[in-house]
């Protein structure tokens, strides 16, 4: 019998996809390029469903029904170009290939043209959630055509993490629309885990308390507003003793943060867009600055801080207050990345529906949170919303918590504690709501030595001084 699916790329990721689909009654043709993960896939976990193993590509695809649906789950960029190549020959018109790998979106959308010229469907799929999540329901962001999604969504739509009973998993819009919505996804999470640690750093050296009595506080977080998966582990992590040394893991971890690009792509994205993400962008520059070693070393000889030493009076009141600012800042980057996506769907005509994103993040992957429920709810009541920090349920909590989060970046100035996450959304806040921005000044600077002109408040129409005359103004 032929199978239904089939997985080319059985690391870690690629395997575990396979066993959902196979855990779900599918049949499931396998293939990898080393035929030993292969094999191993079906020593380890043979008996959990139907397998179809293949050594050799021709044989995989020959091993699967048509209208052929196949996942390839190799590493992104030349991997997945040579995984294709070898496929196109074996495919029929009508076939899909799905890439379910952390691709950089302009990739996709070259693939897709590509594919449809051959009467091939490309389906670009963001996929969340870990090794864990690909195995027992991930985050599933598919795009790519309409009519490939009514064969493939519905087995996406079951392998996924269900909150409710209701998928985690829509199709986002066509061509690249799914792995730019996962990229933002990710970028999400790199200004989510950057405002997290800020959080642990200003609790440590505002308070003195060691990562294990930290941990305590992140796991009572989770059970309010701030309930999510990263604060999660975050508890975990911090709870965590090294069995080397004794000593807290964290302590005993070099403080210089990678990665492998999806927070650079979505920066580089909104520069190009011009959508002010400034969370995620300070998150991404914070791992950068971690890791820029010389610099750190010459700054760390000479730089004074000039900065008070740090013990907070009231321990409790401290940590309620960053608390609070984790939470409003967390709204910040959000609201940001879902402009980044409004920006993206308007630009390439993708039509993407932004509360159906926000529920399909609410289980499976990395930024699952209790708090997209309430994203969910603010994009029903406007499906339109032109700024997510502006829905009345978010007007609401941050209004409770704006003292306690100037209060906290305040003090972060004062002792020197650098908070980039927390204190650039502060001024994202500050700066979108402002009745006037000196933005007025810089079109007067670059009127001045570029004529490069300016609009008035009063009037239509775009007008120049003549700055080095008479200054008149004159229509432009
Ligand atoms: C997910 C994660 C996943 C991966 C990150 C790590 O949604 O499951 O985002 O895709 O773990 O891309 O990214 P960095 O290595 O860049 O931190």
């Amino acid at each position: 019998e032929l199978a239904q699916i089939g997985v080319t790329g059985l690391a870690v990721m690629g395997r575990n996809l396979a066993r959902n689909f196979a855990r779900h009654g599918y049949r499931v043709a396998v293939h990898n390029r080393s035929y030993a993960k292969t094999t191993s896939l079906i020593d380890d976990h043979g008996d959990e469903g139907t397998f179809v193993p293949s050594e050799s590509m021709r044989d995989f695809v020959a091993s699967l029904e048509k209208p052929r649906r196949v996942v390839i789950m190799v590493k992104a960029g030349a991997a997945t170009d040579a995984v294709i190549d070898e496929l196109l020959g074996l495919l029929d018109e009508g076939d899909i290939v799905i890439d379910a790998g952390n691709a950089h979106f302009p990739d996709t959308r070259r693939r897709e043209a590509a594919l449809k010229e051959r009467g091939l469907h490309f389906v670009g799929t963001g996929v969340s959630g870990g090794e864990e999540g690909a195995l027992n329901g991930p985050s599933i962001m598919p795009g790519g055509s309409p009519e490939s999604y009514q064969t493939l969504g519905p087995m996406l739509e079951e392998i996924s993490a269900k909150v409710n009973g209701e998928p985690c998993c829509t199709h986002v819009g066509p061509d690249g629309a799914g792995h730019f919505v996962k990229m933002v996804h990710n970028g999400i999470e790199y200004a989510d885990m950057q405002l997290i640690a800020e959080a642990y750093d200003l609790i440590r050296q505002g308070t003195g308390k060691s990562a294990a009595e930290i941990a305590d506080i992140f796991r009572t977080w989770n059970s309010g507003d701030l309930e999510s998966f990263l604060i999660e582990i975050t508890a975990d992590v911090l709870g965590h003793v090294d069995a080397k040394t004794g000593s807290a893991f964290v302590d005993i971890v070099l403080d210089q943060a990678e990665q492998k690009g999806t927070g650079r792509w979505t920066v580089q994205n909104a520069l190009d867009l011009g959508v002010p993400i400034t969370g995620i962008a300070e998150a991404t520059f914070a791992r950068a600055l971690s890791g820029s070693v010389p610099q750190r070393e010459a700054a760390r000889k000479v730089l004074p801080a000039d900065a008070e030493a740090w013990q907070v009076d009231d321990p409790d009141a401290f940590i309620e207050d960053v608390r609070l600012a984790l939470y409003a800042s967390k709204v910040v980057a959000y609201s940001q990345g879902f402009d980044q996506i409004a920006a993206a769907s308007e630009e390439f005509d993708w039509n993407i529906d932004r509360g159906a994103m926000a529920k399909i993040w609410r289980g499976g992957c990395i930024i699952r949170a209790r708090f997209l429920d309430r994203i969910t709810e603010a994009y029903q009541r406007d499906p339109e919303l032109p700024l997510l920090l502006a829905d009345e349920y978010f007007t609401g909590a941050i209004g409770n918590s704006l003292a306690a989060w100037r209060r906290v970046v305040m003090a972060a100035a004062r002792h020197g504690v650098p908070t980039p996450a927390f204190s650039s959304s502060l001024a994202y806040y500050d700066g979108v709501r402002a009745e006037r921005l000196p933005a007025a000044l810089i079109q007067g600077q670059r009127d001045f030595f570029g004529a490069h002109t300016y609009r008035r408040v009063d009037g239509d129409g775009t007008f120049h001084t003549e700055w080095s005359a008479d200054r008149s103004e004159s229509p432009a």
